[in-house]
């Protein structure tokens, strides 16, 4: 068997690892992202909760002394080290101020209390993303005594230089984890999917190109998973197609050695027929008793032999289509029948005159008189057709009122050489009608088959079937 050439791998950007690798790079990417904006969120939440404790501790200072008594100096020092503009402390019954200058414009108010994670997350980005710096004024409650509220004006420039380094920092993280689990997943599925799939397809095209070669091909597994499954039912289907190849390699030895053998004999026959007629013509009257039987079966072996012939030869039918009366098609049938049996059996055609069928006549007219013939030989008085059409099909019934199918030709039909149950026969009708029908897209089936008859049911893939 000739193989076509068959691309084994994917060109690069189609492989299933570097599709995947890819995706597992961008969906890690995008988890990190979306854990990212909240842990923003919270990080400067968590700032700010610093800052208040940190302004709390500067402030403490002045607490324990009279306002008046600290210098400037270690003000200006506390404040750095609150990195602070200025810092107030009220308790319920007082209130404390720590500045040196007058603190500029304030830009945005908070309060610790109102911040929550996710309607944090808006402010983060939006600190993150802004050029230049706020001054804040925060307030909240001192983490020491609730009782005490601490405020603290300030630039924001520390926090969001912070941020930043934040971000960088996850960036980075989500960066190296995602490039570690694509790079771990893309060798597990190439080990694991990849190279398995890789080596099925080697193997196929292998056994494609070279069936016959029980070393080529693909070899059986022991893997039981998706892909195990699936080369154990490759090796099989494997297995099946070669033995059958083997077995119709069999046949065809078989059949052009059977058409040799059938040619010579029909030879012979002919010669053993045209002796019996000579044989005939003596007055001998034992003679005359013995030949017609001898003819009769010469002549069943003729034709035998003549059936068989043409069945090996052919390669099924070549249809020659054309649109035509299926009533016509069954009148001549019927003109054959009733020459065969001299009347004694009659076609009941049924279809009517408009009825009009696609396909190749001479073809479809062996498959009509095989039938009917069958039924006649089989004894049946009346042959019905009738037919009908469907959406997109057309149904032909052929019923007749014989004795049903003996057992040993329902264990046969329709399979050449084993179908037939009667004296004579070739078991070849119903396999030449079944190759006819299928040869037009259609089937034969048997309906039915009993004492009170059979029935065949045909069917034709329908083409503009009725005129108008
Ligand atoms: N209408 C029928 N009624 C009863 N038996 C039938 C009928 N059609 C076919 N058969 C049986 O099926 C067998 C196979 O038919 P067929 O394939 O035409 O081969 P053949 O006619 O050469 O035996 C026949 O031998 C016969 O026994
Ligand atoms: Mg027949």
């Amino acid at each position: 068997m000739a193989g076509k050439e068959r691309r084994i791998t994917p060109p690069l950007a189609r492989s299933l690892s570097v599709r995947l690798l890819v995706l597992t790079i961008f969906f890690v990417m995008l988890s990190e992202v979306l854990i990212y904006a909240p842990s923003l969120s919270n990080f400067r939440i968590r700032w700010f909760e610093e800052k208040i404790q940190t302004a709390h501790l500067a402030i403490l200072a002045l607490q324990s002394t009279p306002e008046q008594l600290v210098s400037p100096e270690l003000k200006t020092d506390l404040l750095r080290s609150a990195g602070a503009h200025a810092v107030i402390l009220r308790t319920p019954d007082r209130r404390l101020l720590l500045y040196t200058t007058r603190p500029p414009q304030v830009d945005e108010t908070i309060n610790v209390q109102d911040l929550s994670l996710v309607r944090g997350v808006g402010d983060a980005l939006a600190a993150l993303l802004r050029n230049e710096s706020n001054v804040v004024h925060l307030l909240g409650p001192s983490p020491r005594d609730p009782r005490l509220t601490v405020e603290v004006v300030f630039d924001d420039d520390e926090l969001r230089e912070q941020m930043r380094v934040f971000s960088r920092n996850i960036l980075f993280l989500a960066l190296i984890i995602s490039v570690l689990t694509a790079g771990l997943l893309y060798v597990t599925l190439l080990g694991l999917v990849v190279r398995p799939m890789r080596r099925i397809t080697s193997g196929v095209t292998e056994f494609a190109n070279n069936p016959e070669n029980t070393l080529a091909g693909l070899q059986p597994t022991q893997r039981r998973d998706e892909i195990g499954l699936a080369q154990t039912v490759l090796v099989d289907m494997q297995k099946d197609v070669r033995a059958s190849l083997k077995q119709k390699e069999h046949l065809a030895a078989l059949g052009s050695a059977v058409s040799k053998i059938n040619h010579d004999l029909r030879g012979i026959l002919s010669t053993a027929l045209l002796m019996s007629d000579r044989l005939s013509q003596l007055d001998n009257p034992d003679v005359k008793k013995l030949v017609p039987p001898l003819v009769q079966a010469v002549d069943r072996a003729i034709g035998l032999c003549t059936q068989t012939l043409s069945f090996a030869r052919d390669e099924g039918p070549q249809l020659d289509h054309a649109r035509f009366r299926l009533r016509g098609l069954l009148e001549d049938v019927s003109a054959d029948l009733a020459a065969l049996n001299a009347g004694l059996s009659q076609l009941e055609n049924n279809v009517g005159d408009e009825f009009v069928i696609e396909g190749d006549r001479d073809q479809l007219y062996r498959v009509f008189a095989n039938l009917a013939r069958n039924a006649v030989e089989a004894g049946a008085k009346t042959v019905t057709v009738s037919a009908r059409n469907t959406e997109d099909e057309v149904f032909i019934d052929v019923n007749d009122d014989g004795p049903g199918l003996p057992q040993k030709a329902r264990d046969g039909l329709f399979m050449p050489f084993s179908g037939s149950a009667k004296k004579g026969g070739t078991g070849l009708g119903l396999a030449i009608a079944r190759d006819v029908m299928r040869a037009h897209g259609g089937e034969i089936e048997l309906a039915a088959s009993g004492e009170s008859g059979t029935h065949f049911l045909l069917r034709l893939p329908k083409s503009r079937s009725r005129l108008a």
